[in-house]
């Protein structure tokens, strides 16, 4: 969704702005601004479209200032347009602003303003809270105490970065419910709504807390709470390279990141995997370790990709841990009133740590007094801090809009945690070493699927002008025949459905003709009989049958029209494989299909609203 840049220092703002939107581009938008200072006057150039469309308005001008504020926005309030784009300015031009998040009492303050003369040019809650902010310091003529009084009137959530004719020497930002990282460089800072937009410049950062403000001026930042009250931050240390936000070579970045699999798979596992032992160590447990051993059940929350991943989990715990586990998208959770028991353990599962509607349910369990945990990327991110422990998946910085080694990371994450708790209950050690072993030999076996993609480039090119797909597993498959269907749908717009093979008959049947590609996720396991019958139903109703079957399945090929053969594993940990032909497929039919595939139309990688 939308993302801030904001520079103080000694290079050109412009240029160190324009390159942090680049890298943000990522995140999902449909308009860009930048503001900086010329001629000691605060200039805005706003775009709706790419951040090439800006680059377009700003590079003949020779733009120069040392200090400046950026952003890319992704409508909420009002259609995406030159005038809605970020940076907004109070009537006079003497504040500038950018936010993220959403102004909920933006219409209750917009009237007040009215009736005070002031008018305005956008359909925006980002222009109410500049213009009551520039109000407020018509009455204090103090831009900090200024900022930090309407911030305090404000409900909902922002990031905000702000830059004024009063104070030009300074950049004020603050946050509640929305990320914002400060880098600090040498002789200069960086201020974004995530750390891509930092690392170029420097690997030291802050993340501010929730209800903080910072102050940025060529002496270096302050900080405080909204509240008025002193903060002390720690500085931490950026840990992956530059490299991976870059393409390397590929020509998208989610081929790169479903190709990056096994070295994430690796990268999860590392110093966790105790095959000796038959176990996992999760340092980031260990101060809930008790809370563990005595919970009587586990409830799951997350969206989309993410809540795939724990329907997986589900299997996976109730398997080996015989555990009751319950899965929830977290939109639901949280306006339902769930029920949470004293000995309830929450995991919330979230790839960015900013989804909204998981923040939400987190805040809900939390408020019920459960303990929660998470199982998340994005280190720092505000669903890592506002959980009470957690397991970090590792994955690195995913820039593709769509979630997939994300996807694989959470999944090793979820084995580990199984076989962490399944040892502490029942699970013989002999057991906990197969599978621990089996763990270690993923990132291998994902090599050897990778190796056969013109495979699945070829099947993709046959099936990239069908207009629906239905995706049917059943098990540990059942969540990848819906992640794969999520996948087409994204990135190629064409219609797919995911189902419990079994559940076919029951409905979706009625759809199958000779235009409906069926993929079955067959692997070998003990319901692959079953699944052989449902392929034969969708056989004798003329549909095409795509099988992801287990290699050395001499059968297969008799029941599916095409097959992709992947190796065989433990049936709990063949999601792990059994996804990623269902990636590929994915990426190769969108190509085909000519979509933008690392920023499809509509989506935002990390969704901070409702
Ligand atoms: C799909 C996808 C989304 C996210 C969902 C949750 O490819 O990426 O469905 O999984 O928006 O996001 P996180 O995991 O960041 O909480």
């Amino acid at each position: 969704m939308c993302g801030i840049v904001g520079y103080i220092g000694n290079q050109n703002a412009v240029n160190v702005l324009m390159n942090g939107l680049n890298r943000l581009e990522y995140r999902g938008y449909d308009s860009a601004g930048i503001s900086i200072f010329e001629n000691d006057s605060i200039k805005t150039f706003k775009k709706v479209g790419k951040v090439e469309a800006l680059k377009g308005i700003i590079e003949d001008r020779n733009l120069s200032s040392k200090i400046g504020i950026a952003h890319t926005r992704w409508a909420t309030h009002g259609e995406p347009s030159d005038i809605n784009a970020h940076p907004h300015s109070d009537s006079f031009n003497n504040i500038s602003l950018v936010h993220n998040g959403i102004i909920e009492n933006y219409s209750t303050l917009k009237q007040k303003l009215i009736e005070l003369g002031y008018t305005f040019k956008s359909q925006t809650d980002s222009e109410v809270l500049t213009i009551f902010i520039s109000y407020i310091y018509s009455q204090v003529k103090d831009l900090e105490e200024a900022v930090r009084l309407a911030l305090s009137e404000v409900e909902g959530t922002f990031g905000i970065a702000i830059i004024s004719n009063y104070e030009p020497d300074k950049i004020i930002a603050a946050r509640r419910g929305s990320p914002m990282v400060l880098g600090i460089g040498d002789d200069e800072l960086i201020l974004a709504s995530d750390t891509s937009a930092i690392i170029q410049y420097t690997r030291q950062v802050i993340y501010l807390a929730d209800n903080e403000m910072v102050v940025l001026d060529a002496n270096g930042y302050s900080t405080k709470t909204i509240g008025n009250e002193t903060t002390t931050n720690v500085i931490h240390q950026i840990e992956y390279d530059l490299g991976r936000i870059e393409k390397s070579g590929y020509d998208h970045f989610m081929l790169k990141e479903i190709n990056e699999q096994p070295q994430t798979i690796t990268d999860a596992f590392r110093g966790r995997l105790l095959i000796d032992e038959g176990n996992s160590r999760l340092g980031g447990l260990s101060i809930i370790e008790e809370k563990l051993r005595n919970a009587k059940r586990i409830i799951i929350t997350a969206c989309g990709t993410s809540w795939h991943s724990a329907l997986v989990g589900e299997y996976m715990i109730e398997h080996l841990c015989h555990i009751p586990v319950e899965v929830e998208y977290a939109s639901e959770f949280r306006y339902r009133n769930p029920i949470i028991l004293p000995d309830d353990l929450i995991i919330a599962i979230s790839q960015s740590g900013e989804t909204a509607d998981t923040l939400a349910a987190i805040q809900e369990a939390k408020q019920k007094n459960a303990t929660v945990i998470g199982i998340v990327n994005v280190v720092g991110s505000t669903i890592s801090r506002e959980t009470e422990a957690g397991v970090y998946i590792h994955a690195g910085p995913e820039i593709g809009v769509a979630s997939t080694k994300a996807f694989t990371s959470q999944l090793a994450v979820l084995a580990l945690f199984s076989l962490y708790m399944g040892r502490m209950r029942r699970v013989p050690i002999i057991e906990g070493q197969r599978i621990a072993k089996e763990l270690s030999l993923l990132p291998e076996k994902i090599n050897q699927i990778l190796e056969n993609a013109d495979n699945i480039k070829d099947i993709a090119h046959k099936f990239y002008k069908s207009k629906n797909f239905l995706y049917l597993g059943r098990g540990y498959n059942f969540p990848v025949a819906l992640e794969g269907a999520l996948k087409l749908k994204e990135i190629s717009y064409i219609h797919a459905e995911g189902y419990p093979a079994a559940e076919m008959k029951h409905g979706p049947i009625a759809l199958i003709d000779k235009d409906m590609p069926v993929v079955f996720i067959a692997t070998k396991d003990e319901i692959y009989e079953k699944m052989l019958s449902n392929i034969e139903e969708v056989r004798a109703r003329k549909g095409t049958v795509i099988a992801i079957a287990t290699e050395g399945d001499s059968q297969i090929s008799k029941f599916a029209d095409h097959v992709i053969y992947i190796p065989e594993t433990l049936p709990m940990l063949i999601p792990i494989l059994s996804v990623v032909p269902l990636q590929l497929l994915a990426y190769y039919m969108a190509v085909e299909l000519g979509r933008d595939v690392d920023q499809p139309r509509n989506l935002a990688k990390s969704v901070t609203v409702e």
